[in-house]
């Protein structure tokens, strides 16, 4: 038999297992934007200049729609980026720059792109040769540097990304079999506060309790465009495996994100501080030692190349 929405009984086109409710298009579009709205308050967010860090992806493209609908309710201004990183394999790269183009027409929103060929003479493909690192690390690296430098620069309060809760969970997941305690102590909460001290824009991260499936459903309702040619790099990824583990324990428990989420976040806390930072010796950006991160790359990249 078909599920019927909680709200108005009519057939549902989603059921969303945690909250054990099925909704129509109508009230999906609603619970979605409460949802939002409710983890931001909830975390302490109380609005500001939001810089969206805009892939392409279904999740990116779901937050910037959500976020825009509910600019005065969380009293926010919202502006897009996008990260050029010229991965021409598969077209990946002209693609999602295109799908953020049209995304951002279609909202009325303004959109900055940070070419990474522009700001650091090379492409992603090329720093990834380079670099001993792996090309997600590498990627990551890159762009939450650039993303941070230039919303620092232009005056945004916050920046946002579209983090979503079966990857974070996958991600706690492998951190907790393969007692990797750092990335525990790094895991992702809702609400980074900004620390103008260090240069450092605050992080939001609105999608942190809402599924894959459910940004996926908020896109296709909202009728807006996604990327749908992977990344020629996410093959490597390792985290497979433990995807396929979770979605396991999804089926045995359909409650245990929000509730697996939270105990990581809790354990986060009585693990206590995360490394200290200062600034950065050649750019006086935030890091853990005297160089940072980015500026030990590009010293790398300028020996070898
Ligand atoms: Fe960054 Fe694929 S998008 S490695
Ligand atoms: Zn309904
Ligand atoms: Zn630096």
């Amino acid at each position: 038999m078909r599920r019927k929405c909680i709200v108005c009984g009519r057939d549902a086109i989603i059921y969303v297992p945690y909250a054990r409710s099925a909704f129509c298009r109508e009230h999906f579009e609603r619970y979605y934007e409460r949802r939002i709205a409710r983890t931001l308050k909830e975390h302490g967010f109380r609005g500001g200049r939001v810089l969206v860090a805009l892939s392409g992806g279904k999740d990116s493209v779901a937050l910037l729609a959500a976020l825009v609908r509910l600019r005065s309710e969380l009293n926010i201004e919202v502006e897009a980026v996008h990260v050029n990183l010229h991965i021409h394999r598969n077209q990946f790269s002209d693609v999602s720059l295109d799908v953020s183009k049209r995304v951002c027409e279609a909202l009325g929103v303004r959109l900055h792109v940070i070419d990474l060929k522009e700001t650091t003479g090379l492409t992603l493909p090329e720093l990834v040769s380079a670099s001993a690192r792996k090309p997600c690390s590498v990627c990551g690296l890159v762009r939450r540097y650039l993303l941070n430098r230039f919303a620092w620069e232009r005056g945004f309060d916050w920046i946002a990304t579209g983090h979503n809760m079966d990857d974070a969970c996958t991600f706690m997941l492998k951190a907790l079999l393969t007692e990797r305690l750092e990335d525990i102590a790094r895991a992702p909460e809702v609400v980074t506060p900004p620390r103008p001290e260090l240069r450092l824009v605050g992080r939001i991260r609105p999608q942190l309790f809402t599924t894959a499936r459910e940004n996926r459903t908020y896109v296709a309702i909202r009728g807006l465009p996604v990327v749908e040619v992977k990344c020629p790099y996410s093959e490597e990824a390792t985290l497979h495996k433990y995807m396929k583990l979770w979605e396991h324990i999804v089926r045995v428990n359909p409650v245990s994100p929000v509730t697996f989420l939270r105990t990581v976040l809790r354990i986060k806390r009585a693990l206590g501080e995360d490394a200290e930072l200062r600034t950065c010796s050649r750019c006086g950006f935030a890091t853990t030692g005297d160089v940072c991160a980015f500026c030990r790359l590009m010293e790398r990249v300028r020996r070898e190349t």
